[in-house]
């Protein structure tokens, strides 16, 4: 029997052409000045940014738009931004895209109201006071960061990731439009989808999983493995597309309800020291570190496959299945496919070592040696 504590955040707006109601949405929760971060592929190659300035607008609100976001965005790159807003007196955020665009609309919300930089907030708890409103929109089916309470930057010089935890940067409303995902290619599809599937098997087996994540964990990953295969191969599919974007949603009430677990804490040197896109560093670190844990997990990993595949069978076949699912994704199997050097065992191992609360989570305690020993099995 563990204790727990149980955080629900947004107000959910979902369904095609949910986005529509974006401007509505914004208006109830008081703005007037909208800071919008939105993907720079959807603001050049969609009408999106038109779109979006055009539903604030007959809201009567004015909007700052920032395109410039990169994946694994940087420390200097959110203070811009929190720049930008302070100095156009922003009052509500907006995220459109990927977690990159998510996480710095949140940030962006937290740092209007507390002063200095970004990097003085990567840390648990370190915002004073509360944000102004956030609004969530999407693009991807994979962080979940429409429902959590983190965001994460890279600090360039260290080379190193961390986020921003903070009760204040859950959004204040989300909304879950489909066909926004139509456009996504499948090799992003793929990494995003498999990032959200990380979430959702990582808090099930988190020592925080309860009563309540546990089925909300399941349901994500059942979808993921039912409809992941089906937008890879047809991005165009509404209805596969939506079970996408709910899975990666529910999976993300998993992980801010139950944690993730060490799969994160390995991926994140991988992004912030090789560019590693998060989902893919997840993917290709998973099956091994579901490896590392057995057998202890065995009887939770066959309750997986029993629940996901319908078939019942041992946890090293689940591990199997779940590297020939990722194969068929053109997610690379091995560090060694990532073009990752083998002598950075040492500084991946540093990094991993310091993300310390998915490691907390993870159903098995792993020596800084058993860390050595997952990385090198994943070369
Ligand atoms: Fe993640």
């Amino acid at each position: 029997m563990i204790q727990f504590k149980l955080t629900f955040s947004p107000e959910v707006f979902a369904g095609p052409d949910s986005f529509e109601r974006l401007g509505e949405v914004a208006k109830k929760l008081g703005g007037n000045c909208a800071f919008v971060v939105i993907d720079r592929f959807l603001s050049e190659k969609t009408d999106l940014k038109e779109k979006t300035i055009k539903l604030l607008e007959d809201q009567g609100i004015r909007s700052i738009i920032y395109d410039r976001i990169t994946s694994e965005p940087t420390t200097d790159t959110g203070n811009e931004c929190v720049c930008i807003a302070r100095e156009n007196r922003c009052d509500i955020t907006i995220g459109i895209g990927g977690g990159s665009a998510l996480d710095t609309a949140k940030a962006v919300a937290g740092l209007i109201k507390n002063p200095g930089l970004i990097e003085d907030y990567q840390g648990i708890d370190k915002l004073k006071f509360p944000s102004v409103p956030k609004i969530m929109i999407p693009t991807t089916a994979g962080t979940g960061s429409e429902v959590t309470f983190t965001a994460v930057f890279v600090r360039e010089k260290e080379k190193k990731k961390g986020g921003i935890n903070s009760k204040y940067l859950y959004p204040e409303a989300a909304i879950l439009d489909p066909l926004l995902t139509l456009s996504l290619p499948p090799h992003i599809t793929a990494s995003t989808g498999m990032d959200a599937f990380c979430h959702a098997i990582e808090s099930y087996l988190s020592r925080k999983a309860n009563f309540f994540t546990m089925p909300i964990s399941m349901e994500a990953m059942r979808l993921i493995w039912k409809n992941l295969p089906v937008v890879f191969k047809d991005g165009s599919n509404i209805e596969a597309r939506e079970k996408m974007l709910y899975a990666s949603f529910l999976a993300g009430i998993g992980l801010a309800n139950a944690g993730v677990t060490a799969v994160h804490s390995l991926s994140y040197p991988l992004g912030g020291l090789f560019g590693i896109p998060h989902g893919t560093a997840n993917a290709v670190l998973l099956p091994y570190v579901l490896e590392s844990g057995l057998p202890h997990t065995g009887h939770l990993l066959e309750e997986i496959a029993w629940n996901i595949t319908g078939k019942g069978v041992t946890a090293k076949s689940f591990i199997e299945m779940l590297k020939e699912f990722e194969e068929f994704h053109g997610i690379p199997q091995t560090l060694t496919h990532l073009k990752i050097p083998q002598n950075s065992i040492e500084q991946l191992v540093e990094g991993a070592m310091q993300v310390k609360v998915p490691l907390e989570n993870n159903p098995v305690e792993l020596s800084r040696q058993d860390i050595i020993k997952i990385y090198q099995a994943a070369f």
